[in-house]
């Protein structure tokens, strides 16, 4: 089912922007929209099926070989005879399609890691085709990737089976990686140590539709494929371009399971395509678009994408990465193909673009660490956040007023809950003027941002992309007389569109000057009225644009350089949040880190801020798919991910907000959020046992936000994923696969999270690997491999830590963060089967960017032979910063470390420090197995070497 949009629902031939009550409480049972494109609709698709079908007939070999789930078929594309040629870090060839001729050129680069980018488009095109995706999202503008030296690289040329074969060799400390190239038909394979991991055209599917000249208006005529003019309900999309869409099938070797391309609300392990039984019958769509109370287990588009793909079986994992924004489809089929040993599983996959250059990453890990640094040398980690940005951020569209606000914010001191910012959504505005506000509801801003920001609190604002058009409006009337808007089709005039203010223009971000002049609108002495101490949420950035096709914009208006919006649209929501970003980093001097929330996202985002899962339902399904869908953009490298606890549209009952505070706080964006016409839902309102329930799951998210400020700056080293599939940490478990019942957060922490109404259906899990397990609050301890089964009653939780993990908390309740600064620390010291542990610790002072000159401190947590020890990790950096931090956090110290698993049963405790040494005498509490032990008052300082040694 799809839930119609409340921009999309018609009355009387009209787009109607209320949706009823009566529609909300029918959400269940919605019909199938007709909004939305299906792939009936989407020609340049059907085009590319219409290619594959032509190959299919025209190879005579098919009828043997059809018993794949994607039939092979032999390519008309062959490379030129002699064309093929190295240049420095690229092989080159000439490749043209046996009937058109038109040549296109293909580029092999070459990158030191082992990763390979192949590139194509016409060698003379008739027009440019948009190449500036690179430039937004790849590190440095895609200038500085790390080429391999063309003195590593060895050419080949060989003949076999009387076809010309190329191969480029090379290596690097861990692999020799190789890259196949056969002449006729043209294909690639990708070679990891001599072993085939990916296969570029081996289906035959590439295809490039060249740019041509526009035929006579008479011979276009009805245009039944699409290529210059395509409806879509009332819409005529006409393409002065023509068609340049172009596909390839991407053929993953020796693996059954693929993950990534979100975002879409689907399982983990992406499904087949062409299969409605156990997969389904239309491929997975990557075109931003606003999705209200979207369909689950469902490939359709969501708000945001990233063309990154990962498979993975028992022995390496490699990764695609796709780089285009305008709009693709991604088939997956899936077959075995006969092996010397036995079957061979193989994913093979098809993906689809309707413009741009096709320019795809291979990369061939092989471990998840390997992958990760080749995707993050592409596209960055994620960078440290603003560190109350990990806390717990509450919202609802919206608090009425100023002093709802400050009422909503003393009700949580008064209950003991700490938060760290409150949201403002659309209607604190004067009439969805963004950068205003409505001073009948808030009179004083200032005077609520002081009184929030004395309490600990942040305040979040949203800002849309939609600039309401009214000349008294200074916004609109700058970014009209300095042309910033997006243009109509003709480049005539702004592009008008309808959004919340009704009449309303985009800026266009394309144009660097635009982007500029929209960033400024953030400093202090634009937005009025807003103090240092608030953030920003960018909302309705696909662009969500009512009464418009599918929501958003038509895809041939115009932007900055007469691009269309066809070539760019996935990009526009990063392009928005990216300008708020800078907006925000200039706002103060020195800099702080800013936090923005945007909802669309591209490939890069994740270097702008957070992103949410948008507007899901409080329905137990949409609980389940909010793991799922933040998972898989945890595997696409957007980090900073959360769905809205509670589900936006709905009343949720109690239980049902209950579990989903307590799966929240394991998400690394964490916000509740509720739609307009909800009943509130601030936890005192649903009184006892709840209301405590509530709160002990905030206060969890707080005591172990040390934990989760560590992640995210390993996140920012290595782009290792946050919260993990269960897969990613024990790449060899072939039975968890599959599994998304529970997931890993960093990799010491295992959720299972409790995602069913029925309170008395069991939850398994399975306790993976060699090692052993411990409940996080009970400290049972469980030996794995094991599977056990759970009943949990409300206020309890399935929360493992794995064996030989040591993680550090701070246990004093607070209202927020920001009070946190100075608190002590609590070590929990969970043994391994060999009674050893590690773990890490990174603090800063959570805003600045002074880490950056080494104002931080890192320790490395060593547990080994009856000694803990904490040590300087190597990232640290001895400067004058780090030395002023040092002195700034001279106070801080361990006030307790707990002891689980031990086999012995020390008696004493005694601690080194600054060549002092004292003893403490050890208490014991017993677990259900192993042993509790807590060492209290050790006193050590954070920032210094020390030794602990049981005795
Ligand atoms: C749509 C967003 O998804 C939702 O979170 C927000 O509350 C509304 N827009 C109103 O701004």
């Amino acid at each position: 089912m799809i839930i119609k949009s409340p921009f999309h629902t018609r009355v009387n031939g009209l787009f109607h922007t209320a949706i009823s009550a009566v529609l909300l409480s029918q959400v269940a049972q919605a019909a199938p929209s007709d909004d939305f494109k299906t792939t009936e609709n989407i020609a340049f698709y059907l085009r590319h099926q219409a290619f594959t079908e032509t190959i299919l007939q025209a190879d005579p070999a098919l009828s043997q070989e059809n018993s794949g789930e994607m039939p092979h078929a032999a390519s008309p594309y062959t490379v030129v005879s002699d064309s093929v040629y190295l240049n420095g870090h690229t092989l080159v060839a000439t490749v043209q399609h046996d009937s058109t001729k038109v040549p296109l050129r293909v580029e092999v680069i070459f990158l030191k890691n082992g990763t390979v980018r192949v590139r194509a488009q016409e060698e003379n095109p008739l027009l440019p085709r948009y190449d500036d995706t690179q430039k937004y999202v790849l590190r440095g503008e895609g200038n500085n990737l790390g080429y391999a030296l063309a003195s590593d690289l060895k050419h080949y040329r060989e003949l076999v089976d009387g076809v010309k074969v190329h191969t480029v060799r090379y290596t690097n400390e861990h692999s020799a990686f190789s890259v196949r190239i056969t002449e006729d038909p043209w294909s690639l394979t990708y070679l990891e140590n001599n072993k085939p991991i990916i296969e570029l055209n081996s289906k035959g599917r590439f295809h490039l539709e060249h740019l041509r000249p526009k035929p006579d208006p008479e011979t276009i005529g009805d245009d039944v494929s699409g290529e210059w003019k395509e409806t879509f309900l009332p819409f005529t999309d006409s393409k002065t371009r023509g068609p340049e869409s172009f596909g390839m099938d991407i053929n993953f070797i020796g693996f059954e399971h693929v993950y990534g391309i979100p975002g879409h609300a689907t399982p983990l392990s992406l499904k087949t395509t062409n299969n409605e039984k156990d997969g389904y019958n239309m491929p997975y769509r990557l075109w931003n678009l606003d999705v209200f109370g979207y369909e689950l287990d469902d490939p359709i588009s969501l708000y945001g994408s990233i063309p990154f793909m990962v498979a993975h079986n028992i022995d390496t994992t490699v990764g695609v990465f796709w780089l285009n924004a305008a709009e693709t489809l991604v088939d997956i089929t899936r077959e075995k193909r006969s092996n010397v040993d036995n079957d061979l599983p193989v994913v093979n996959t098809h993906w689809v673009s309707e413009a741009g250059v096709m320019d795809v990453f291979l990369m061939p890990g092989p471990s998840v660490a390997d992958l990760y640094r080749q995707y993050t040398s592409l596209i960055e980690p994620t960078p440290l956040p603003r560190e109350f940005a990990l806390g717990y951020h509450m919202c609802r569209w919206s608090y009425l007023d100023q002093e709802d606000v400050l009422t909503v914010s003393e009700k949580m001191h008064e209950h003991d809950i700490p938060y760290d910012a409150i949201w403002l959504d659309i209607d604190y505005t004067d009439g969805m003027r963004y950068f205003t506000w409505d001073y009948s509801k808030f009179p004083d801003p200032v005077a609520m941002q002081k009184q929030l920001a004395h309490d600990g609190h942040k305040l979040v604002t949203i800002i849309d992309p939609h600039v309401k058009r009214d000349s008294s409006y200074r916004v609109w009337k700058e970014g009209n007389e300095n042309g910033y808007f997006i243009k109509n089709n003709t480049s005539t005039k702004n592009y008008d569109g309808w959004c919340w203010p009704k009449e309303s223009n985009w800026v266009d971000y394309l144009n660097p000057e635009a982007s500029k002049w929209y960033s400024k609108q953030y400093h202090l002495d634009k937005y009025l009225d807003s103090t240092a101490d608030l953030f920003i949420w960018n909302d309705m950035n696909e662009p969500s644009i009512f009464r418009m096709p599918e929501g958003t914009a038509e895809k041939n208006t115009k932007h900055y350089g007469d691009w269309e919006h066809r070539q760019v649209h996935n990009l526009y929501g990063m392009l928005n949040h990216r300008a708020t970003f800078e907006g925000m980093l200039t706002r103060e001097s020195p800099r702080k880190r800013p936090f923005i929330l945007s909802r669309s996202y591209f490939a890069g985002s994740q270097r702008y801020g957070a992103i949410w899962t948008g507007d899901n339902i409080a329905d137990w399904g949409y609980m389940r798919a909010a793991v799922q869908m933040v998972l898989s953009n945890n595997i696409a490298g957007m980090h900073f991910s959360g769905a809205d606890v509670g589900g936006f549209v709905g009343n949720p009952e109690p239980e049902l907000l209950i579990r989903w505070y307590q799966l929240g706080i394991w998400h690394p964006f964490f916000r509740t959020h509720s739609k307009k016409d909800t009943k509130r839902r601030e936890p005192w309102l649903f009184g006892e046992p709840y209301l405590s329930i509530m709160r002990k799951a905030i206060c969890e998210r707080y005591r172990m936000l040390p934990y989760w400020y560590t992640l995210f700056r390993e996140a920012s080293l290595t782009g290792m994923p946050i919260v993990r599939p269960m897969w990613m940490e024990f790449p060899k478990d072939l039975d968890l696969f599959a599994k998304e019942n529970t997931f890993m957060v960093g990799s010491s922490i295992m959720v299972a999270p409790s995602l069913d109404s029925d309170l008395t259906k069991p939850i398994d899990v399975t306790f993976p690997s060699q090692e052993n397990w411990y409940n996080m609050y009970t400290h049972a301890s469980y030996f794995a491999p094991i599977k056990r089964r759970f009943v949990t009653d409300l206020a309890q939780t399935l929360v493992y830590v794995r064996g030989g993990s040591i993680i550090p908390t701070r246990e004093r309740q607070r209202r927020s963060s920001a009070f946190m600064k100075q608190d002590p620390f609590t070590l929990y010291v969970y043994v391994s089967r060999n009674d050893t542990a590690s773990g890490k610790l990174y603090i800063d002072d959570g805003e600045s960017y002074d880490y950056e000159k080494g104002a931080f401190i890192e320790r490395e947590f060593v547990y080994a032979e009856d000694k803990l020890i904490s040590r300087s990790s190597p990232f640290t950096m001895e400067s004058a910063e780090h030395k002023a931090f040092l002195d700034k956090m001279n106070n801080v110290c361990i006030e307790r470390v707990v002891m689980i698993g031990l086999t012995s049963q020390p008696t004493v405790a005694i601690i080194r420090e600054n060549g002092a040494e004292r003893e403490i005498l050890l208490e014991y509490g017993n677990c259900r197995t192993g042993s509790k032990c807590v060492i209290r008052d050790p006193t050590v300082c954070i920032g210094n070497d020390w030794e602990i040694a049981l005795n």
